[in-house]
């Protein structure tokens, strides 16, 4: 017995090395390379298994408006924010019970669709024995409505967010983002579907030239990690591996709470609100033939011009609304949604380190791991199983009065040969790395940006790290005007909030702060361990700010 193990355990010692040395060229040799608290031998699943019975994909429930009038310019929900809501995770495999958190207890995440220009009012009860907060990503709202870290919420109290949204129909989201506990409150399950439509959406939506109602489908796309079962439910577990503060990386990709489901369509076109809403993971998302599909937006609207691709990285935070075609199929055709395999970064040191099971969606009851960025995974699956004439014609173009026709010209910045530079790169400490901008972490008492009031501004990333990094600020959305100084094109042209920018990459955007950009708001990674971490920092907006009395 103990001579087997000394075996194993060479063998394991010997393919971490080879792994280390195979698949990158060693730019981290300081890396952490031990593996983690050692797991259960795996057996290797196969989702892609046609025989297997896939549950069902969850359709998101859609909240009501409650003062019942959907049209009355007024918007009013209340969220209350719930620990150890009991949450039927299924798999192909089988079903398991894990407690989560979640708004309103309800056991999926939450759908907010409101109109362009509504009036919003949301009361927020926080329940949860930490401070919690709702921010609202993607959207140009003051620094007082924004829910940032600036603006806890304590236990058993309450908020109420109030905001008009001036801003293009889009596929934007909510979450809670307290002082260095967004990673986990998310990871818990913390997190909403936030829809605007506008005149601009619906016209094209009435005219056959974007799908809707059961054609617009969310997919909102996250990975965890679940212990062995003991008293019947399988507890996520967060944190419990050594490479996780490099970003929070689980073994089971979900979609809408699900691991690998199969939706019913038709021979139509769909249209999919993509949400990458995991803590740390890239998907390269492409179907498993290579298909082509379209993407008509990005984080914040629609596109000028939807463009055909057969693949779309996204980072954590990322959204695309894709349409995808099943007009030619025929009935009985199954057709798989795939993140592809990537060599992403170098972090990832081959498949085999982290100490996780590193298996392709892997659903069995053991204890979950870390699968790194850029192992292939299994999403879901689309089952064509009715017949039906598809009228769908996409949009070449938007209508003229979309903001989004217009590029911000680069001579329109106020900062123009003085661009605001924003560096990320990452360094040891302490036996655990550390991740900054412009070589500081986050200090809640500290502006670090002075940005002036309705100003045009030109930011540069640049990331001197060996990994990816997804940089997001608060209050606005931008155009990318280049990638390492090409000119953006394709799905670069949309507006985006976040957008990765990878080792050694250097992004430059331009944006418009608008008048109801006043106050604090925050920049950060949003792999929410680096956030949490101190990858983060504050502007200031206008001559006035709430950081003083933080
Ligand atoms: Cu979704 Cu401060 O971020
Ligand atoms: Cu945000
Ligand atoms: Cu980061």
């Amino acid at each position: 017995m103990k001579s087997l193990q000394i075996i194993t355990s060479s063998i394991i010692v010997s393919s971490l090395l080879v792994g280390c040395g195979g698949s990158n060229n060693n730019k981290m040799p300081m890396m952490p390379m031990i593996p983690t608290t050692p797991t259960e031998p795996t057996t290797p699943t196969n989702p892609t298994n046609p025989s297997q019975n896939l549950p069902s994909l969850n359709i998101l429930p859609v909240m009501i408006d409650e003062d019942g009038n959907l049209n009355d310019g007024k918007a009013t929900y209340t969220l209350n924010a719930n620990q150890n809501v009991d949450v039927t995770i299924n798999t192909p495999n089988r079903s398991w019970v894990t407690p989560m958190w979640r708004y309103n207890n309800n056991p999926l995440p939450l759908v907010i669709r409101v109109n362009r220009g509504d009036d919003m009012t949301l009361k927020f009860n926080n329940q949860l024995a930490s401070d919690s907060t709702i921010h609202w990503h993607g959207f140009k709202i003051p620094a007082d409505m924004d829910g940032g870290p600036d603006y806890p919420v304590k236990p058993n109290g309450s908020k109420i967010y109030s905001f008009k949204m001036n801003q293009p129909a889009s596929s934007l989201w909510f979450h809670p983002h307290p002082d260095m506990q967004t990673g986990k409150q998310v990871y818990m399950g913390l997190a909403g579907v936030y829809i605007i439509e506008d005149d601009i959406s619906k016209e094209l939506e009435a005219s056959n030239q974007l799908p809707s109602g059961d054609k617009d489908v969310v997919l909102l796309v996250q990975d965890r990690r679940f212990d062995i079962e003991a008293n019947g439910k399988r507890e996520l577990l967060y944190m419990n591996g050594d490479m996780d503060s490099d970003g929070m990386l689980g073994n089971v990709v979900l979609v809408n709470g699900s691991a690998y489901p199969k939706l019913e369509v038709s021979t139509s076109k769909y249209r999919f609100r993509l949400y990458n809403v995991s803590n740390a993971k890239n998907y390269d998302f492409a179907f498993s033939d290579g298909r082509e599909f379209t993407i008509v937006a990005t984080d914040g609207g629609l596109l000028k011009n939807p463009v055909k691709v057969n693949h779309i990285m996204l980072g954590a935070a990322e959204r695309v609304e894709i349409i995808a075609d099943f007009s030619k199929e025929s009935v009985g055709s199954k057709i798989e949604f795939i993140s592809r395999a990537f060599q992403d970064d170098n972090m990832n040191m081959g498949n085999g380190m982290g100490g996780g099971n590193n298996n392709n969606n892997n659903m069995d009851n053991q204890v979950g791991g870390r699968s790194p960025n850029g192992t292939e995974v299994s999403v879901m699956r689309f089952d064509v199983t009715t017949v039906e004439n598809d009228n769908i014609v996409i949009y070449n173009t938007i209508p003229q009065r979309a903001e989004i026709t217009n590029r911000i010209d680069m001579s329109s910045a106020n900062n123009i040969g003085n661009e605001r530079q924003f560096n990320m790169t990452m360094s040891m400490g302490g036996g655990a790395m550390t991740f900054v901008i412009n070589g500081k972490a986050f200090d809640p008492t500290r502006v670090d940006e002075y940005v002036q009031a309705n100003s045009t501004e030109i930011w540069n990333l640049t990331n001197n790290s060996p990994m990816a990094h997804p940089f997001h600020a608060h209050a606005i959305q931008w155009q990318i005007l280049s990638r390492n100084g090409v000119p953006s094109s394709g799905v670069d042209l949309g507006w985006k909030d976040t957008f990765l920018v990878k080792a050694n990459e250097s992004v430059k955007i331009i944006g418009r702060f608008e008048p109801v950009n006043v106050g604090d708001y925050m920049y950060h990674c949003h792999i929410l361990e680096h956030e949490d971490a101190g990858m983060m920092g504050y502007f200031r907006v206008g001559d006035t700010g709430n950081i003083d009395n933080f």
